[in-house]
């Protein structure tokens, strides 16, 4: 099903010169583009009102459901821009099929995907001039649905409103890439067994606020989550899945559990590197393996990746006083590689061998 968007243009957008500033050093998350991608739901017009219009606040009634039940999901994939001037979305098709199968874990509208790519499309279409260039950067795209409906009983909303917001993004940790630190944490979860964790809805963030603010407090980057109930095994980050190089010649991520939010960047990682000869496992791996594997030099490389760190080397985990790793180490080969070849499929420099990236 496809929607033709209404284009109600900005009468005051940023300047050049003004856009020229924020792209020499874009940071992440922190300033938008001059337009969002707004289409409405409801029973009975389905999903209708598709329009670019001048991004800004959105007027919603105070007992809209969002506001109490948190019926909100997300997602998050970037468009870069080519060296000859071509933007293209890197899997945005991928982004779409999560949406909906968070929605169906929220009891939200359907979304059809040709809709939501489209809405990328066109915000990406008409902010192209927002993409930077230099390396690692791109216009991050943040696409969400939220249930719109005034009424406080307890069920699905009827009505809905999905919206696409654009932001120039640098690296997600700041400055130039490096070796991030991670606290393992033993307390708090972000998602437990039958819970949304494998569903991109705000809910899950907002319960891990507290662990990553404690964590920042003892110098760390980001919380790696276990299961306390399956020995201990490693999830992943916060906001990104986690991968080990073992023997060199092995990467390893965590299985799927349900709980685990199922990464785009982590499933074309699987692919490239398979690709490279390496072989890949994806596998239920407990913290005292890691931590044995760790201390017989068997692990030689640990990495976070997603949408928003790309692939970001971890330098070491802290669990309790006890330091894994070496926080000071310098991204490994295969991290480097990695990196190298997924940034490059995604900014042109690499064929896209997969289709991966759409054209705008
Ligand atoms: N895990 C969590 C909890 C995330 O928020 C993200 C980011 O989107 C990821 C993993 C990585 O997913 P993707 O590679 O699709 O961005
Ligand atoms: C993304 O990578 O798109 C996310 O949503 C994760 C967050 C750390 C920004």
């Amino acid at each position: 099903m496809t929607l033709s968007f209404d284009r109600r243009l900005s009468e005051n957008p940023a300047s050049p010169e003004r856009r020229a500033e924020i792209l020499a050093a874009p940071a992440f998350g922190t300033i938008f583009t001059d337009h969002m991608a707004v289409v409405d739901y409801s029973e009975e017009k389905g999903w209708h009102n598709a329009r670019i219009e001048p991004y800004g606040p959105i007027s919603l009634d105070p007992a809209a459901a969002v506001f109490h039940y948190g019926q909100e999901i997300f997602e998050g994939l970037k468009a870069y821009k080519n060296a000859e001037g071509t933007v293209g979305l890197f899997r945005p098709e991928a982004n779409a099929e999560r949406l909906r199968r968070s929605a169906e874990r929220l009891m939200m509208a359907d979304l059809p995907v040709d809709i939501f790519v489209d809405a990328c499309r066109e915000l990406v279409d008409v902010e192209a001039e927002w993409i930077p260039t230099g390396p690692g950067e791109s216009l991050y795209l943040r696409p969400f649905m939220i249930a719109t409906e005034a009424f406080l009983g307890i069920r699905p909303s009827k009505t809905y409103t999905f919206c696409v917001i654009a932001s120039p993004a640098g690296n997600y940790f700041g400055g130039d890439v490096r070796p991030v630190k991670i606290w393992v944490e033993r307390e708090y979860a972000r998602a437990g067994r039958g819970g949304t964790g494998a569903a991109k809805c705000g809910g899950n963030y907002a319960s891990s606020l507290k662990p990553q603010v404690l964590a920042a407090q003892k110098g760390c980057d980001q919380v790696v989550y276990l299961d306390p109930l399956n020995d201990n095994a490693i999830e992943e980050l916060g906001g990104m899945n986690v991968f080990f190089v073992v023997d060199g010649d092995t990467l390893v991520t965590p299985a799927l559990s349900g709980s685990i939010l199922e990464g785009i960047t982590r499933s074309s990682i699987l692919t490239l590197a398979a690709e490279k000869g390496l072989a890949v496992e994806e596998r239920k791996v407990t913290l005292d393996e890691f931590r044995e594997l760790a201390a017989s030099g068997r692990v030689s490389e640990v990495f976070a990746c997603g949408t928003a760190a790309v692939v970001t080397p971890i330098g070491a985990l802290y669990d309790g006083d006890d330091v894994i790793g070496d926080p000071d180490a310098p991204a490994g080969p295969v991290t480097q590689q990695i990196r190298e070849e997924l940034l490059g499929i995604q900014t042109g420099a690499v064929e896209d061998r997969h289709g991966w990236v759409t054209r705008v």
